[in-house]
């Protein structure tokens, strides 16, 4: 049997370690999932949730999840598409709008899952390098030539954010695809979101997910804004039933709890200045982020690898990444106070 030859030589994504949820000694802050439950809606939802409609195919469309989405945003329903987490959109996307040998440019560093999804379908994608402080290079984006340009906003795993004002610059010298994957924006304080702009321009994607602000990572629930005539391409390509009933029913309840969400955002926000702070005081550099999640530069003489090994003894879980830029850095997810405590404890200790 013959297997393509991009799919032989697929680096596939990692995701981070999944220590054991029944422990409660756990602290896992290197996922970027939230600290806080979801909102008290879901867990109602969950309770009256109907065995008999587990026999039955759920709603094909997420009918009521676009309806509910597009009224918190502000557009209409057939604007919206919901998906399998937003890492399906992203797969999805690749395979609507991109063709085998044709390319995607992306910075450096970002999300990984952007270039295994890409060799999965057989494109090149190629990566841009961010400047000393992690600043998006959008003229070298454009000198790529690339047919799709993907863009997390603000940016993971280094929290740095773009402007709309530039975020239009690129829009208004491209005529490929962009997606701004939007994954952490509600812990932007600046307004930053593109999602008003997709009628504007009709080669503009805007990619959320529940998994962080509305700690849903669990049920896999991602969406995506774009004019009516993208989100129909990828509707014809998606999975027929690619949210299941449970999702959308849970989805819906968190989505409507508006004020629970705003709430559980201003929280994540305290913490990480609370967490930036106590990590400065130790001696770390830490780059400004807007997103629930911190990279930081351990003081002098300092090992990123081996505090991060060091604190697994003591069963708190971050992230460490070894590669270029950011070898010698740590990303640390926004954690309660409690934990954040816990964890700057430990650190001290090591240190
Ligand atoms: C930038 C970015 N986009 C998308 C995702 C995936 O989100 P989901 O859980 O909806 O698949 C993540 C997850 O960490 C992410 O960091």
């Amino acid at each position: 049997m013959k297997i393509k030859d991009y799919i032989e030589k697929l680096d596939s994504y990692i995701p981070g370690f999944q220590p054991d949820s029944n422990d409660e000694e756990v602290i896992k802050l290197n996922a970027n999932e939230n600290a806080f439950l979801p909102s008290p809606k879901v867990f109602e939802a969950l309770k009256n949730l109907e065995p008999n409609k587990l026999r039955l195919y759920p709603e094909a469309r997420s009918e009521e999840l676009r309806k509910a989405i597009a009224k918190v945003y502000n557009v209409k329903s057939s604007e919206v598409l919901c998906g399998n987490g937003s890492d399906e959109i992203i797969g999805l996307i690749i395979k609507v709008f991109l063709a085998e040998g044709e390319k995607l440019a992306t910075p450096y560093p970002t999300y990984t899952v952007y270039k295994s999804s890409a060799s999965m379908e057989g494109v090149k994608c190629v990566f841009v390098k961010t400047d000393n402080e992690f600043k998006i290079d959008i003229p070298g984006l454009l000198k790529e030539n690339a047919e799709a340009i993907f863009i997390v906003n603000p940016n993971a795993p280094t929290g740095v954010f773009l402007s709309i004002g530039e975020i239009k610059t690129l829009l208004n010298t491209y005529d490929g695809l962009l997606v701004i994957d939007e994954a952490y924006m509600d812990f932007c304080t600046e307004d930053a979101t593109m999602i008003k702009y997709i009628n504007e321009y009709d080669n503009l994607i805007v990619l959320r997910t529940m998994s962080k602000s509305y700690s849903l990572c669990g049920a896999r629930v991602g969406y995506c804004f774009a004019c009516e005539k993208l989100i129909a391409y990828m509707d014809k390509c998606r999975d027929s039933y690619n949210l299941n009933y449970i999702s959308q029913t849970i989805a819906c309840a968190a989505m409507q709890d508006e004020v629970y969400h705003k709430e559980t955002v201003k929280k994540v926000i305290e913490n990480r200045r609370y967490l930036s702070e106590k990590l400065i005081e130790l001696g770390f550099e830490v780059i400004p982020s807007q997103t629930n999640f911190l990279l930081c530069k351990p003081p002098k003489n300092k090992i990123a690898s081996e505090i991060m090994n060091e604190l697994i003894k003591v069963k708190i879980y971050i992230r460490y990444f070894s590669s270029e830029m950011l070898d010698d850095k740590l990303r640390i997810s926004i954690g309660t106070k409690e934990e954040i405590d816990k964890l700057i404890k430990s650190i001290r200790d090591i240190l």
